[in-house]
């Protein structure tokens, strides 16, 4: 699966940096040409010896230590790689990757390479829930790194929780199937970066998808308005996911403190009828339309002018519908088009999901149950159930947020490259490994 690709395997400071001797191995078995740079505190764990055995290719740590008078190491390390994976990935190299510092070999390299970036972290559970690594994660990920979650175990350091790096046979997996998508050489690379002459088709190459994300607001007066609690992140993840697939992306987002992803157009919208202009109008050049977006089914029937005095000790504020978007591009839709609908919901998921699929003539429904507090609103990760109108196509369970869009897309460029039809009823519940 990975002859003829040629992968650059960061390693740096962790106990798990010894997985990544597996890694290596794994990934030359495969067939990649595998060349390894060390952080100094990575040798503390393991020998660059080891690499180098294990990837017949010198090993590199030290930015000065320039063996080819022919070429400057790291800019040839960063232009002849098809992806780089840093792999344990610490607190601090994800923090530098961040802010672009460029401070040794790896670092300097990562800032030099046009290639699309894997990251699979490796620390301990309270580091890796800290706002400030959250926070270096999502400004990565806005860039289109990838990352490889780590998994949940007994960690090195005494605790149990996540943070240990995912095992190398899933990494190696996730590579394989990355690379097997046409994720290749487009995916990843940074925006701006994507012209380097070497680009692949994707899964969705060609494709146009429409996304929404976000909630509404409606407003009541200037400073007081209706709204609910999505955060965009499953938008975002969906419009992140078809761009790596080589889709035309547009996002229409409502209200949203989520980082947007790069490389797609974005229109910020405020109103449920400022969304249905802006779907509408982008709706005949779109072949997949995916509405993530919680849109308010009522606004107040009048926006006071100015902000509104206390009165009495009651304030009616009357409601009138909004029009529902889905249903009116589930009328129209053409033949040729692939519309995916979400169903919020914290009861009876499956019934209400089926009602709205039928009643809005949709393709595909993604129906998430959002009383949770770890799935559905606000969160990372999200776990949902898949119909189309021939029943359950898939169960995600609980996984990132980026697993769950990525998987939707999938079903959904199966259902464009069959012309449209949803799978049958499968026998049995497919279900995607988190
Ligand atoms: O944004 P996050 O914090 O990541 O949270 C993700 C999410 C929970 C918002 C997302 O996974 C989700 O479920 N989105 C749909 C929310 C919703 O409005 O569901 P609904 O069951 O009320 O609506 C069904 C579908 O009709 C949705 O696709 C919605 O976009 C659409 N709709 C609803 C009302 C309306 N007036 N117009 C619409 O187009």
């Amino acid at each position: 699966m990975l002859q003829g690709k040629s992968i650059l395997l960061g390693v740096t400071g962790g106990i798990a940096a010894y997985k990544a001797a597996a890694l290596c191995s794994k990934l030359k078995q495969e067939g990649a040409e595998v060349h390894v740079i060390m952080t100094a505190s990575a040798t503390q764990f393991i020998s660059e010896l080891t690499f180098q055995t294990l990837s017949r290719q010198p090993v590199y740590t030290d930015t000065f230590d320039e063996r080819d008078p022919s070429v400057v190491s790291h800019i040839d390390l960063a232009d002849h790689a098809d992806l780089v994976l840093v792999a344990p990935a610490t607190a601090n190299v994800i923090a530098k990757m961040a802010h672009g510092l460029a401070d040794d070999m790896l670092t300097t390299t990562l800032l030099a390479t046009t290639a699309p970036v894997m990251v699979a972290p490796a620390m301990n559970v309270h580091m890796y829930a800290h706002p400030a690594v959250v926070h270096n994660m999502d400004i990565l990920r806005s860039r289109g790194v990838r990352f490889i979650e780590p998994e949940e175990g007994l960690l090195a350091c005494g605790y149990t929780g996540k943070g240990r790096l995912a095992e190398p046979e899933h990494i190696v997996e996730y590579v394989k199937r990355w690379f097997a998508e046409g994720g290749g050489e487009s995916a990843l690379r940074p925006a701006g970066a994507a012209s380097q002459g070497r680009e692949r088709p994707g899964l969705l190459q060609g494709k146009r998808v429409l996304i929404t994300a976000g909630g509404t607001i409606e407003r009541i007066d200037p400073v007081r308005y209706i709204t609910n609690d999505s955060s965009g992140k499953m938008g975002f993840a969906v419009a992140e996911a078809a761009r790596d697939m080589g889709a035309c992306v547009t996002v229409i987002a409502g209200q949203t403190q989520s980082v947007p992803p790069e490389g797609v157009e974005l229109i910020r919208v405020e109103t449920a009828l400022d969304m249905r202009d802006a779907v509408i109008a982008r709706y005949v050049d779109a072949d997949i339309v995916v509405k993530a977006a919680a849109v308010a089914d009522y606004r107040p029937v009048h926006r006071a002018a100015h902000k509104l005095k206390k009165t009495g000790e009651r304030l009616v504020i009357e409601l009138e519908r909004n029009p529902d978007i889905l249903q009116e591009l589930g009328e129209k839709k053409k033949k040729n088009q692939l519309l995916i609908g979400f169903a919020a919901e914290t009861e009876q998921l499956e019934q209400y999901a089926l009602d709205k699929l039928a009643r809005k003539n949709l393709d595909y429904i993604v129906a998430n149950d959002v009383s949770r507090t770890d799935a559905g609103f606000g969160s990372e990760r999200n776990e949902v159930h898949i119909y189309s109108k021939n029943g359950l196509v898939e169960r995600i369970p609980l996984t990132a947020k980026s697993e769950v869009a990525r998987r939707l897309l999938q079903i959904a460029a199966q259902a464009i490259s069959a012309g449209g039809e949803p799978p049958s009823l499968p026998d049995e519940v497919h279900s995607l490994e988190p």
